[in-house]
């Protein structure tokens, strides 16, 4: 046990530890905050503190005036890791399909055609924002921003993660155009043509499309639904071939909203210093999470091998094309790749949204998304309970879609073609591998309000799912 760690992260590795061993149980409760303060001898504050973070990882969840029950099913998300299942290291080769799927944008929204509801006050306050940047730029137009991008704008990302446990400060941001660009510089800066990538299986598909495009070769590590990329199982595999980096969502990832624990972090970090491994992590997902928002990964990296990447994308507008890289030690070199390749990010733009965060705007849209993020979750998760082919639905604490498993015998891409023809977009679960695997899966996002179309195409979704 580390005693520099503070009580609430003592506690809660410890709770943590017993759920993730199964000392306790699914559906269990777990003491009372009071008991909890007796037998650890903290103040109430404290056990709380570890209880949220507990509940922001999806192992527990409070019941109104019930307590604290554990929600993690070991037997049903946790991945049986086993050498036999996975592949060796190869090169990636997305089909048409996948790509087609790709670009009517990964089905964030079952009806993408029908824009429906008013534009969110948040968003309002952020448009006058940068309008009033843009104003003032008069005749600026003439020069580049400088390459890392604006510092009022990375010194208030640097706050924000300073939030989450880490410790660096502006000179460490680089803006990009988003998260997927900077995972992009981030793999193009520590991988050359041929070497490996272990990445999550399922796990996020524009990685695998990187990586094609890259010549970079993938190795697909089980990864739980409740706690993330099996640690033990990319242990045998850095055993056994020669990885370059490790792309990780640590946070809520899609497509199951799963959240590491930190004891697999830890390890994780471990196993890259023994291995000389670049870990890219991928943060956007974060910030949605209503019972609390995990520390970063980074803020466990004491050696500059974790590359984190985030932006704002699906907690504000994927539209600003904003996001950041934080390279640790590759940050010059990261910094340098997107100089020749991008000069600089739109100033106006940056200085607009500085000022959104600085006067308070973007928290207090944050706290507002999360609670109908919430309730959006609840109501897909009501829909899906009557949907008897369901076999397990995960059932998140954050991010912007839930994970559902049909019987074997089902295939989701069959299901896309025929949704298609109706108008409906949705995202098969071959979408998230590189190895036609999880074609009985369907990844349903609840990012927008289910209004009256959004709730008939689902219903039409779960149709066609039984009779297809
Ligand atoms: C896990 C994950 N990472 C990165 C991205 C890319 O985000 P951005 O729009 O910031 O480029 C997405 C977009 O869907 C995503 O789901």
């Amino acid at each position: 046990m580390d005693h520099s760690l503070p009580k609430y992260q003592l506690l809660e590795d410890e709770i943590e530890q017993g759920i993730v061993d199964g000392r306790w149980k699914c559906g269990e409760r777990l003491p009372s905050i009071r008991t909890l303060c007796d037998l650890h001898g903290c103040a109430k504050i404290t056990i709380q503190h570890a209880l949220q973070r507990l509940e922001a990882k999806g192992l527990i969840e409070s019941r109104e005036r019930a307590g604290f029950f554990v929600t993690y099913e070991k037997e049903k998300f946790d991945t049986p890791c086993r050498m036999e299942c996975i592949e060796s290291p190869k090169p990636v080769s997305v089909s048409e399909l996948f790509r087609d799927i790709m670009t009517r944008s990964a089905a964030f929204d079952l009806t993408p055609n029908l824009h429906t509801g008013e534009m969110p006050q948040g968003i309002v306050q952020l448009n006058r924002s940068i309008g009033r940047a843009l104003r003032r730029q008069k005749g600026d137009f003439q020069y580049y921003d400088e390459p890392a991008g604006d510092p009022g704008l990375r010194h208030q990302l640097a706050m924000l993660l300073a939030k989450r446990g880490w410790t660096g400060d502006a000179s460490e941001v680089c803006i990009t155009s988003g998260c997927q660009q900077s995972i992009f510089l981030a793999l193009l800066t520590v991988c050359s043509e041929g070497d490996v990538v272990a990445v999550e299986s399922p796990g996020f598909y524009g990685v695998l499309q990187l990586l094609e495009q890259l010549k970079l070769k993938v190795i697909e590590v089980p990864t739980s639904l409740q706690t993330g990329m099996d640690i033990n199982a990319l242990s045998d595999i850095l055993n056994q071939w020669n990885v370059r980096a490790c792309v990780v969502q640590p946070a809520f990832a899609t497509p199951g909203g799963s959240v590491m624990p930190r004891a697999a972090r830890t390890r994780l970090i471990e196993l890259a210093e023994e291995h000389d491994l670049a870990i890219i992590e991928d943060d956007i997902y974060a910030e949605t999470g209503w019972a609390g928002i995990p520390d970063t990964l980074k803020s466990l990296d004491h050696s500059g091998r974790v590359i984190h990447c985030s932006s704002l994308s699906k907690v504000l507008s994927r539209d600003l094309r904003l996001g950041w890289v934080c390279g640790g030690r590759w940050h010059s070199a990261i910094l340098q790749m997107k100089l020749t390749s991008q000069l600089a990010s739109s100033r106006f733009v940056q200085q607009g949204v500085e000022t959104y965060i600085k006067e308070g705007d973007f928290a207090a849209f944050l706290r507002k998304l999360r609670f109908r993020l919430r309730k959006q979750r609840d109501q897909l998760l009501e829909h899906l309970a009557n949907c008897p082919l369901a076999v397990r639905t995960t059932a998140p604490q954050g991010g912007l879609a839930v994970w559902v498993e049909f019987p074997g015998a089902i295939n989701t891409i069959d299901i896309y073609s025929k949704a298609l023809d109706e108008g409906i977009v949705i995202t098969p679960g071959n979408l998230f591998s590189g190895s036609d695997r999880f074609g009985n899966c369907l990844r349903i996002s609840f990012a927008h309000p289910w209004d009256n179309q959004r709730t008939r195409a689902l219903t039409r979704i779960l149709e066609l799912v039984q009779d297809p």
